[in-house]
């Protein structure tokens, strides 16, 4: 729980910093969203001035629009390549996302998972958090064994996006590629950013409600070693919201993450 979305950041930034640099060859896990632009800023800093490499890593995208043509500015492949790819020294042939545009989305969806698996599995998963709930495009209702598959996006959803469309709804595709929770949950640490009050009652839900799949992310709870790191609004509605702030004061360095 941190005052402001840029100390939410340079946290998010040290947890993947020491991930890299004990495994050199780490599999990042990586969200589009506003949640991780800061952090990706943060890593983008640290690699210009030296102190991080990506050379030796791996990216797997969480999900993907389908019928967004390769130039389409809101791509998410186009706007991993803008924020993070493009801005650091990883190799943009190891940075992979679901295929879209492909013939058969069933194929791909398949294909996407074995090439996860091949790679070793994902080290680090950096994630957001939608304001119902969902991680990747795994919307409220969504199996929590799911795995990369085709979904509907919800018109929640699709409303909250409209911002990255020039406010144009009908410009929102309809459909997306996304890894299921149940594919997320194999990452080996889970990281999650929340910040601003509207993700307020999914981080409550989430962290302290029942496992659901009404709210997608609280499947959070199942897996052993998760990061959330949130800002002070994005807390406000958390029942023990004291007891983690005393947890996180006194937790030696060495515990921290
Ligand atoms: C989008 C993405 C998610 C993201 C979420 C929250 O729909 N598919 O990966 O975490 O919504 O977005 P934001 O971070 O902009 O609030």
């Amino acid at each position: 729980m941190l005052a402001s979305p840029e100390e939410v950041a340079v946290v998010a930034a040290d947890l993947v910093a020491r991930t890299v640099s004990r495994k050199p060859d780490a599999v990042i896990g990586l969200a589009t969203g506003s949640s991780p632009v800061a952090l990706y800023d943060e890593l983008a800093a640290r690699v210009a001035a030296g102190a991080l490499s990506f050379a030796g890593c791996s990216a797997f995208m969480l999900d993907e629009y389908v019928g967004l043509d390769a130039g389409h500015p809101e791509r998410y492949r186009t706007v991993i390549d803008t924020l993070f790819a493009s801005r650091v020294d990883i190799d943009p042939a190891r940075v992979h996302g679901p295929d879209g545009l492909a013939a058969d989305l069933a194929t791909a969806c398949a294909d996407y998972e074995r090439l996860i698996a091949e790679t070793g599995g994902v080290d680090l998963q950096i994630l957001g958090l939608g304001s119902d709930g969902h991680i990747a495009f795994n919307e409220p209702g969504s199996s929590l064994a799911s795995r990369t598959r085709i979904k509907t996006l919800t018109s929640q959803t699709r409303a909250d996006n409209a911002r990255f469309f020039g406010g144009d709804l009908a410009a929102v595709p309809r459909h997306c590629l996304t890894q299921g929770v149940g594919t997320i949950l194999d990452a080996r640490h889970l990281l999650v950013l929340a910040t601003g009050e509207g993700k307020a009652a999914a981080v409550h839900e989430c962290v302290e409600g029942a496992v659901s799949a009404m709210w997608p992310a609280s499947a959070m709870q199942l897996h052993p070693t998760v990061t959330i790191v949130v800002d002070e609004p994005a807390a406000s509605l958390l029942q023990l919201r004291a007891y983690y702030q005393e947890t996180y004061a006194h937790k030696p360095d060495w515990q921290r993450f």
